[in-house]
């Protein structure tokens, strides 16, 4: 691994997993101190990992003192003027479900797009871009080396209000919403590039979520803007060879026209694990999954996601990896309502089932208590099925996905995959995607016939360790 991304670790009352924050410079007492996490970056850098944070300019926590001033100070105060706050709600949507708006006891409505718990800032105050470079100057002087920056197509709202009841999850829509994707964005991204610029060396660098289409998204990695964005389409995309080979393509071609790095990514801590929506036929898995919805071919979902693993891993452009997807782990997709913490499973009455499925507590070591994460119950239970798939049990087979994942990556690394060109060598339409990345060849096998490779292929690396150089359905080899 060249870096780790840590999701927020900042003080929180932890309505939204950490995303509700109530102090951006500060380390939750749940989970350490300022000094706790000056040694994880000492020791960090001594390894030669760089360390991201999360960023989360869209809103603060309801708790953080900004919006207490801004409750106390009442309507039309620079206080308030800090958030969106107006004397009628409109019509749009909360992410979450319900109303984006919600009403203080003075009588005036503040926006909130996530939860009520999360006051979206308001970008168009001068104050509040003041303020928040100091947030960033303060990780940066503490050494850190980039942000993930939250909802990074958010953030600037169109203040004149126009009518939205659309959902603000469908993209597909012919009208943008009024708060995503705003033209306005862009000048925030440049100040922050500006500023994270002015202290490289080493190097900082910005990475957005940017839930949009390829084309809008390489708007957000123009030369002075972000350096990559999470890419949303290929997260999205089914274990079809037509789609992934499209979205490669669209991908690739779409980057490299501004000259940033595509990326790729099978997983995040919002959506479904690649383990349990590949056990679902292409195109069939649902959103979320619980103990009343259809359950996944478990055994189909981790051969889909081995092979998955090794086809996203040698790809040029940058890899991210969800903590879990390479110790192979599916969703906990029969979790307790009760057990539920996600803000979206109470605001929408259960039937959004909320995220809780794919954060629940990595198993360390099998054969100890919380399967050896920590002492206290951890917030969400484990499924039984993960004590097999225990980082201890991994470490020592050869065959395990953590093997295939430390394989994989320390090959991309020794033959360079993550720069260089990708030539096809199947057609297009076929059900095989086949590639050539110079030193190495790609045969993802994504249809239902038996591949066969040439005679005289060497094999480096397969999904599915015991077939040689045969390429069953489902599986990836590199080979030369
Ligand atoms: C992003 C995060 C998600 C969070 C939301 C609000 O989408 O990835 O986990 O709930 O922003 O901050």
């Amino acid at each position: 691994m060249d870096a780790v991304w840590l999701s927020p670790f900042y003080p929180s009352p932890q309505v939204d997993g950490g995303y509700d924050i109530s102090d951006f410079c500060g380390v939750d007492p749940l989970l350490g101190t300022l000094d706790d996490l000056d040694a994880l970056l000492r020791r960090a850098h001594e390894l030669g990992l760089r360390v991201v944070v999360d960023l989360v300019p869209n809103h603060t926590s309801s708790a953080h003192p900004w919006f207490v001033e801004a409750l106390a100070a009442g309507p039309g105060s620079p206080e308030r003027d800090r958030y969106i706050f107006r004397d009628e709600p409109t019509d749009w949507v909360s992410v979450f479900g319900g109303s984006a708006w919600t009403q203080v006891p003075d009588g005036q409505w503040y926006l909130n797009l996530f939860d009520s718990a999360q006051p979206d800032l308001n970008w168009a105050s001068p104050r509040v871009r003041a303020d928040y470079d100091d947030v960033l100057r303060f990780w940066l002087d503490r050494g850190v080396d980039g942000f993930r920056i939250d909802v990074g197509h958010g953030l600037v709202k169109d203040l004149t209000f126009p009518s939205f009841p659309g959902s603000p999850l469908d993209s597909g829509s012919k009208q943008r919403a009024p708060y995503w994707d705003q033209e306005g964005v862009h000048d925030l991204h440049r100040r922050w590039r500006s500023l994270s610029d002015s202290y490289s060396p080493p190097a900082r660098m910005l990475c957005g979520e940017v839930n949009v289409s390829v084309e809008r998204a390489v708007r957000y990695v123009r030369p002075d803007e972000l350096h990559q964005v999470f890419n949303w389409p290929f997260l999205m995309t089914p274990w079809d060879a037509v789609a992934l080979r499209a979205v490669v393509d669209t991908s690739i071609s779409a980057y490299g026209g501004v000259g940033a790095a595509p990326t790729w990514v099978f997983g995040n801590h919002d959506m479904l694990r690649m383990a349990t929506r590949f056990g679902f036929a292409a195109g069939e898995a649902p959103r979320r999954v619980g103990p009343r919805s259809p359950q996944p071919d478990e055994a189909l979902g981790l051969r889909r996601a081995r092979a998955a693993a090794l086809l996203m891993l040698a790809l040029p452009g940058s890899a991210y990896v969800y903590q879990g997807d390479e110790l192979g782990l599916g969703e906990h997709t029969t979790l307790a309502d009760a057990d539920r913490q996600d803000p979206a499973f109470a605001r929408t009455a259960g039937e959004d089932l909320g995220r809780d499925g794919c954060r629940v507590p990595l198993p360390w070591e099998a054969d100890a208590p919380n399967l050896g994460f920590g002492t206290g119950r951890p917030w969400l239970p484990q499924p039984e099925a993960y004590a097999a798939l225990a980082r201890d049990r991994q470490e020592t087979d050869p065959t395990s996905v953590l093997a295939l994942y430390t394989g994989a990556l320390r090959l991309r690394r020794e033959l360079d995959l993550g720069a260089g060109d990708l030539r096809w060598l199947s057609e297009p339409g076929a059900h095989v995607l086949a590639f050539d990345r110079g030193s190495v060849r790609v045969t993802a096998n994504v249809g239902d016939a038996d591949l066969e490779l040439p005679p005289d292929a060497e094999v480096l690396l397969s999904s599915d360790p015991d077939v040689g150089r045969k390429v069953p359905s489902d599986t990836t080899v590199w080979w030369r």
